[in-house]
């Protein structure tokens, strides 16, 4: 993880790597720290979130065209000023970000110590920045150069730029395995772990790929080559993203914000993809590898946290209704466990960032094995979106909150689509069924629109459970992985320990748990487990558990009997999930708030895994 911003042009730097550095923040919040060249070398650090960092230097001299700046999540060494970046080299000429992880870091470490170096930090970076430097004095060579023989020496993933005092004319970026992102703009280059820092001044970026290596010169054209010299020609993109989107919008944190634009989201993942009047659905990466899907053997979904709720949901939708096998897996667990995959899998990846470490080894490892993969992501221009075969974005919008929320009900909707299209094609799935599905999947933004009203009664039952020490949600079928979610969303946001379980499987195991104190919120929409459901929550009220209900709107039987209820409109239960889910993701948020926890950047976590 980790946050990477740099910039090198005739501009002030600090200003626009603070507010690069605030935009990255999601990637990680336990120190940062930005260096600036004016002649000599200014570099400030300091433990703690990039607020801390600005009130730290608001009395130092922050004069500079060029800097370089970072906001870390501690992966070799705890979050302290030393461990925090840029790092220094021994003669302190050279500073370095980075991103990723140096896996070989202790045996080149154990190298440089034998020849005299003492490292001041235990972070793996500061290996790099001192192998740099050794180079560079032994070579008597270019920055760059310097900077590429000792990504030769390196095992294990890095976003890097490096500053250096007798270069002051030139920042020299590299990657492989984590993001990097150049923006040009006239006279000036940025760089950054992805566009959210680059948007507001320039359009024009180019993303690195692995092992690729960029010297930045204000003034010259950008120079690419490979780590082994291939020189690369720069594909310059335009982005698509607005300012805006990166904003609160008078909302009090993202995470409320991205709730909020569920309705939207969700409508945005449908757009021009499907056509109730006409039953028809339009995916282009479906249609290109039509064949492939329907020949296919299984298909098997691969995600990490949220997206793979995601991946779960989907599942139970293609398995019903287009009867392909489907099987789920962490993506971290798929990529080590030696799977069996063949080339008439299917894989589809699913990631909000599409960065995440784990998701892109395991496509990577499915593609070597020659099965199709196809990409489920929010981020356009993402890593995983450009090493599959095909895929479908989610159009979700920026996502900031480190909860993902419209992320979730935007996956679930393509994977509707991609279930609705896969069942529609090879005729599992009878035309009426199909068409009714189709103009209830049209009505989900407004149903959301419809949950959302609920969120001051949502907010009067958080007042109420705000200090307990434990929530269960059950869920049946295709509410299963909501309950899993739901109970996702309470513990990284409000530190409550929260456990999602099928409802029938809960006499198992955490029946044991219930007593007076314990909160289980139930899912109990209207749907075929209906019934099964409903004497699970008698199994819970006969052991005095308190029970929050989401309920389908007039349902007598379950507001009788719980302690609480959420009214939902009625949906098929094939696409609830998109619904059900935003109650319970606006309780996590409510208690959190309540709790006074840092909605948007809880602690240890950060929105864009690419560690593993
Ligand atoms: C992190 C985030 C989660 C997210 C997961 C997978 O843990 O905090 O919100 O669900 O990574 O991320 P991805 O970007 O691959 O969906």
């Amino acid at each position: 993880m980790c946050g990477i911003v740099g910039y090198i042009g005739e501009k002030q730097a600090y200003p626009i790597l603070i507010k690069g550095l605030q935009r990255l923040e999601y990637r990680g919040y336990d120190s940062a720290g930005v260096a600036l060249l004016d002649g000599g070398m200014k570099l400030y650090k300091r433990k703690g979130k990039v607020s801390e960092l600005s009130a730290y230097v608001s009395d130092k001299d922050t004069s500079g065209t060029v800097g370089i700046g970072h906001t870390r999540w501690a992966t070799h060494g705890v979050p302290n000023d030393i461990n925090a970046h840029p790092h220094s080299s021994p003669s302190k000429e050279l500073v370095l970000i980075h991103n990723g992880i140096i896996e070989n870091y202790a045996t080149i470490k154990e190298g440089l110590l034998n020849r005299g170096y003492q490292f001041l930090s235990d972070t793996d970076t500061e290996v790099l920045v001192f192998l740099i430097e050794d180079i560079l004095k032994k070579e008597n060579c270019s920055l760059e150069e310097a900077v590429r023989l000792a990504l030769n020496e390196v095992i294990g993933a890095y976003a890097i730029v490096v500053m250096s005092k007798n270069d002051p004319k030139k920042l020299v970026a590299a990657k492989k395995g984590s993001p990097l992102v150049i923006g040009i703009g006239e006279d000036e280059y940025f760089v950054a772990s992805d566009a959210t820092p680059i948007i507001e001044h320039t359009k024009n970026v180019v993303y690195l790929e692995d092992e690729e290596f960029a010297v930045i010169e204000p003034g010259k054209k950008l120079s690419i080559r490979t780590i082994k010299n291939a020189e690369i020609t720069p594909y310059i993109q335009e982005l698509q993203m607005e300012l805006e989107n990166l904003e609160k919008g008078g909302y009090e944190h993202f995470m409320l914000k991205e709730i909020n634009e569920q309705p939207r989201s969700i409508r945005d993942s449908l757009r021009g993809r499907m056509d109730p009047s006409t039953g028809q659905i339009k995916m282009a990466g479906i249609d290109e590898f039509e064949k492939k899907f329907l020949n296919a053997e299984r298909i098997i979904i691969v995600g990490c946290g949220t997206s793979w709720h995601a991946g779960l949901v989907g599942e139970y939708l293609i398995e019903e209704l287009a009867r392909i096998p489907v099987e789920v897996e962490y993506a971290s667990e798929f990529r080590y466990r030696n799977p069996i995959i063949n080339e008439n899998d299917i894989v589809i990846a699913i990631s909000q960032s599409g960065e995440t470490a784990d998701t892109l080894a395991a496509i990577k490892l499915a593609k070597s094995k020659g099965a199709t993969i196809f990409g489920i992501c929010n981020v356009v221009g993402s890593t995983i979106a450009r090493e599959t075969h095909a895929g479908a974005y989610t159009h979700a919008g920026p996502e900031i909150g480190v909860a993902s929320t419209k992320a979730f009900t935007a996956q679930v909707s393509v994977l509707s689509l991609i279930a609705l299209t896969l069942g529609h094609k090879n005729g599992t799935l009878s035309e009426s069924r199909y068409r009714q599905l189709l103009e209830e999947l049209d009505t989900v933004p407004d149903k959301v629109e419809e949950v959302l009203k609920t969120n001051p009664q949502v907010k009067g039952i958080s007042q109420l459970f705000k200090d307990v020490r434990n929530f269960l949600y059950l869920g049946r079928g295709f509410n299963f992985p909501v309950a899993l979610e739901g109970a996702l969303k309470l513990k990284e946001i409000s530190y409550i320990h929260a456990e999602g379980y099928p409802a029938a499987e809960m006499k198992h195991g955490p029946i044991a748990l219930i007593d007076e104190e314990m909160p289980v919120v139930v899912i109990a929409n209207k749907n075929t487990s209906y019934e099964k459901i409903v004497s699970n929550i008698q199994e819970v009220k006969a052991r005095g558990g308190k029970i929050i209900a989401i309920i389908t709107d007039g349902d007598k039987e379950v507001t009788k009997l719980a302690d609480y209820t959420i009214s939902i409109p009625a949906i098929d239960e094939a696409l609830s999930p998109m619904i059900t889910v935003v109650p319970l993701q606006l309780l996590s948020y409510h208690i959190a708030v309540m709790r006074g926890a840092n909605v948007d950047q809880p602690r240890n976590l950060a929105k864009s895994v690419t560690v593993e």
